[in-house]
C-alpha cells in the first residue's frame, strides 16, 4: 500500500507473524529503471517472504524491472492491475489495463520468461461498465494462459472517473461471489480474495473456498491482527508473544536505522495502532505522535510510551 507498507512497516509486521506474505508499495517500472533502483528495491532480509508490486504496461520495462527485483532477492513479483488513480491512468497502467487483457498477458509473459520467481497479478472484478462476470472470466483466462497461476482479486470494481482512490476502496460494493465463481471455473489457479476482511471468521470462511486472503487496511490499522492470524492454524501452538515483546524486538532495528540517519517518526508511525482496542491505546498513540517527531528522538520515546500504559495492557 502506497506510503504505508514501506520497509519499516514490513519489518514490524514480520515480527508479528512469520508466516504471511508481505507486499511492497507499488513501484513503477519507469521509476525503477530511471531512478535509483537500489533505493526503490531496498528491503531488510528479515522481511521474507516479500513480494514487490510493480506498476507499468510496457512489457520490456516490466521484464527489466522483474530481473532487478529477482536479483535483489524478492520472493514474488506482483503486477498492479487494480489501482484507479488518475496519475496511474495517465501512465496507462493499473486498473484501466483490465480493458486490454492481451497487453497484460504480454507484460506477464515477458516477466515470467525472464525470472524464476512467481509472477502474480492483482486485479479488480471489473472497471466502470465492464462489470459482468464474463468480462472478469475473459481477463483471467487470457492472462492465465501465459502460465501465470496466482491472482489476487479485490472484490469490487473500480470506477475510473469521478471517484478518488479512497472512494474506490469503499463505494463500489464488494462482491465475493464473483471471486468464488472464478475459483470454481479455474480450479487450478491460486486465487486470493482482497477487500473488507476484518476478522478471523472472514478469513476462515474465505479460506475454505479460496487459496488466500489479502488484508490491507485492517492489518495496518490493527497490526496485532496479523499475530492473531496464527489462530487460523489450529495445529500450531499460539505463542505467548505480547505487544511489549514486539516493541522490544524493534529496538535493535530502530537503533540501527537511527544510526543511519533515519528519523524515529518514520518507523513509529506504523506502530500507532498496536494497542488498538486495548486499555491505553489512545495514550500510546498520542505519546508516540507527539514525541517521535523531535529530530533527536530515540528509543526512549517507546520506553516512555510503554511506561504510561495501564499495567494490564
Ligand atoms: C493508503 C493505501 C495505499 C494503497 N496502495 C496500494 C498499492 O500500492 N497497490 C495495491 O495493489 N493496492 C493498494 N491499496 C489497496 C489495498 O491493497 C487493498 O486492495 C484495498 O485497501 C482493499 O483491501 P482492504 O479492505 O483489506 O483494505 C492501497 C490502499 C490504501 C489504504
Amino acid at each position: 500500500m502506497m506510503d504505508w507498507t514501506d520497509s519499516h512497516c514490513r519489518y514490524f509486521m514480520r515480527l508479528l507473524n512469520p508466516d504471511i506474505l508481505l507486499y511492497s508499495e507499488m513501484i513503477t517500472a519507469e521509476a525503477l529503471l530511471h531512478g535509483s533502483a537500489k533505493k526503490y528495491l531496498h528491503f531488510n532480509n528479515q522481511e521474507h517472504p516479500v513480494a514487490l508490486q510493480l506498476g507499468g504496461s510496457n512489457p520490456y520495462k516490466l521484464k527489466q524491472s522483474a530481473i532487478l527485483a529477482e536479483q535483489e532477492g524478492y520472493d514474488e513479483i506482483n503486477l498492479n492491475i487494480g489501482c484507479p488513480s488518475e496519475r496511474v491512468q495517465k501512465g496507462s497502467f493499473g486498473a484501466c489495463l483490465m480493458e486490454d487483457p492481451n497487453l497484460v498477458a504480454d507484460c506477464v509473459d515477458a516477466m515470467i520468461n525472464a525470472v524464476d520467481i512467481p509472477i502474480s497479478v492483482k486485479t479488480r472484478i471489473g472497471i466502470d461498465d465492464y462489470d459482468s462476470y464474463e468480462f472478469l472470466y475473459n481477463f483471467i483466462k487470457i492472462v492465465s494462459e501465459t502460465g501465470c497461476s496466482r491472482f489476487i482479486i479485490h472484490a469490487r470494481k473500480a470506477i475510473l472517473s469521478g471517484l478518488s482512490p479512497k472512494e474506490n476502496r469503499s463505494i463500489p460494493p464488494l462482491n465475493y461471489d464473483r471471486v468464488y465463481r472464478i475459483k470454481s471455473d479455474f480450479k487450478h489457479l491460486h486465487i486470493t480474495l482482497n477487500g473488507g476482511i476484518k476478522n478471523l471468521d472472514d478469513c476462515k470462511k474465505n479460506l475454505n473456498i479460496l487459496d488466500g486472503v489479502m488484508i490491507g487496511r485492517h492489518a495496518y490499522h490493527q497490526p496485532w491482527f496479523l499475530h492473531e492470524l496464527k489462530l487460523l492454524d489450529e495445529s500450531a501452538k499460539y505463542d505467548q508473544l505480547k505487544r511489549e515483546d514486539v516493541i522490544e524486538l524493534m529496538y535493535p532495528y530502530i537503533q540501527d536505522q537511527l544510526n543511519q540517519g533515519n528519523h524515529l517518526k518514520h518507523i513509529t508511525r506504523h506502530m500507532l495502532g498496536l494497542y488498538k482496542n486495548q486499555p491505553g491505546a489512545r495514550s500510546w498513540r498520542r505519546y508516540l505522535s507527539t514525541h517521535a517527531h523531535n529530530s533527536d528522538a530515540g528509543i526512549e520515546v517507546l520506553q516512555n510510551a510503554l511506561k504510561i500504559l495501564p499495567k494490564a495492557a
